[in-house]
């Protein structure tokens, strides 16, 4: 195991590397793996997204008085806000604590996190000279992702990790808007007005995740999900031509490294085959597409993730588990079914439902 783990360790700091290093030995028969492999399981994998932080009362315990972006450079504290869900609920996979916005900040990006409010840029994104501020992370950058990583794989044993990083679109909506939106003006305006500077900006986003990924592939981490959260904002002609080979070369730059790539966007049902297109091997769904539709959009030879509505776990429990049996029945059959909500764990969410889907869950899918 420590000798795995060192062999690994020497990968470290080589985002880009020729080198397929396959996934961590001790998690490749974990349900998580072998379901975005579209291989045989024992039961269907269950995480959350958002399941780190959030609800959890331990979580904002340890956050108290440390501002969101410095948490993410803490090593330690990363590594226990990893592993509180995993404990708590028993899921089947651990993701990594961090932000979409963290490579920005670590190349000096001035931005912030703002408790319920979300990224803030404090100077947006406009013209070709902003690029010059967006230079590619080095590995020494994000060396506390490497120690965090690290940390982490001893601890988790056969649990996977996954690791992550936000789409070109997601992460340029918040570069361009200086915060959150929900029309997207600005960012359209650029796609449709100054098209050429939207791709490079969108070029240069990919490079970004690419070698925020890489290093956390690099360090040990399973598999990796790129959360492009906004994208269903787009119509396909324009996600296709304006988006997609962004997305996609962040995708093809980790496919070395032979873990499971899965994509994610809200709202992306007329997306989803494109998604997929896009070199992912597992597709997210959010709530609003059954999985069976979606799979049949998706078309064969992809695992689907979701699609528990996020919202379900604030209604009795009878409402939850006839809903979490609805998911798993459209599923049944599919090449690779990964268990999720449709989006995000909400911060009022209830710790104890979330652990009770998890083992309902296990139950009804054990085979
Ligand atoms: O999934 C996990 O548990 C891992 C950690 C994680 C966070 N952000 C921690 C976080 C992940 C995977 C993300 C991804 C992320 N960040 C996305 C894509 C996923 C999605 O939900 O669509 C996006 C769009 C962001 C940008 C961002 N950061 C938003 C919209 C917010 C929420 C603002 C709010 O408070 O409502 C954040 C802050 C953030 N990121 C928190 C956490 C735990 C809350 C910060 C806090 O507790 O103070």
């Amino acid at each position: 195991m420590s000798e795995e783990r060192g062999a690994r360790n020497s990968q470290a700091g080589s985002p880009g590397s020729a080198e397929a290093v396959g996934v961590r030995a001790a998690t490749a028969q974990s349900a998580f793996i072998r379901a975005c492999r579209r291989e045989p399981v024992p039961h269907t994998p269950v995480w959350f997204m958002r399941q780190a932080g959030r609800a959890l009362p331990e979580y904002r315990k340890l956050r108290e008085g440390v501002p969101m972006l410095t948490s993410c450079t803490i090593p330690e504290m990363v590594a226990e806000i990893t592993l509180q869900p995993v404990r708590r609920y028993g899921v089947d996979a651990a993701i990594y604590f961090s932000d979409i916005v963290v490579p920005l900040k670590a190349i000096g990006i001035d931005l912030d996190i703002k408790p319920g409010v979300g990224p803030v840029i404090e100077k947006p994104f406009r013209t070709e000279a902003d690029l010059e501020r967006l230079r590619v992370p080095t590995p020494d950058d994000l060396s506390f992702i490497t120690e965090a990583v690290r940390i982490l794989t001893a601890e988790l044993g056969p649990t996977p990790l996954i690791g992550f990083g936000g789409a070109p679109f997601t992460l340029a909506s918040y570069l361009i808007e200086g915060g959150p939106s929900r029309s997207y003006e600005q960012t359209k305006a650029m796609m449709y007005g100054a098209p050429q500077l939207f791709a490079a900006l969108l070029d240069r986003l990919a490079d970004i995740t690419a070698a925020f990924l890489s290093v956390q592939l690099s360090a040990g981490a399973s598999a990796v999900q790129l959360f492009d959260s906004w994208a269903g904002a787009l119509a396909p002609v324009d996600y296709r031509t304006h988006v997609m080979p962004a997305s996609a070369k962040v995708l093809a730059a980790v496919a070395h490294f032979g873990a499971p790539r899965l994509h994610f966007g809200v709202g992306t049902g007329e997306l989803l085959a494109l998604m997929g297109e896009a070199g992912a091997d597992v597709v997210g769904v959010d709530w609003r597409v059954p999985l069976d539709e979606a799979a049949r959009r998706i078309g064969p030879g992809k695992a689907v993730q979701g699609n528990l509505d996020p919202a379900v776990v604030f209604a009795p429990w009878e409402a939850v588990d006839a809903a979490t049996r609805r998911v798993l029945r459209d599923a049944d059959g599919l090449e690779g079914h990964v268990f999720n909500l449709g989006h995000g764990v909400g911060p009022q969410t209830d710790p104890d439902v979330l652990a009770r889907i998890v083992e309902l869950v296990h139950e009804v899918s054990a085979r």
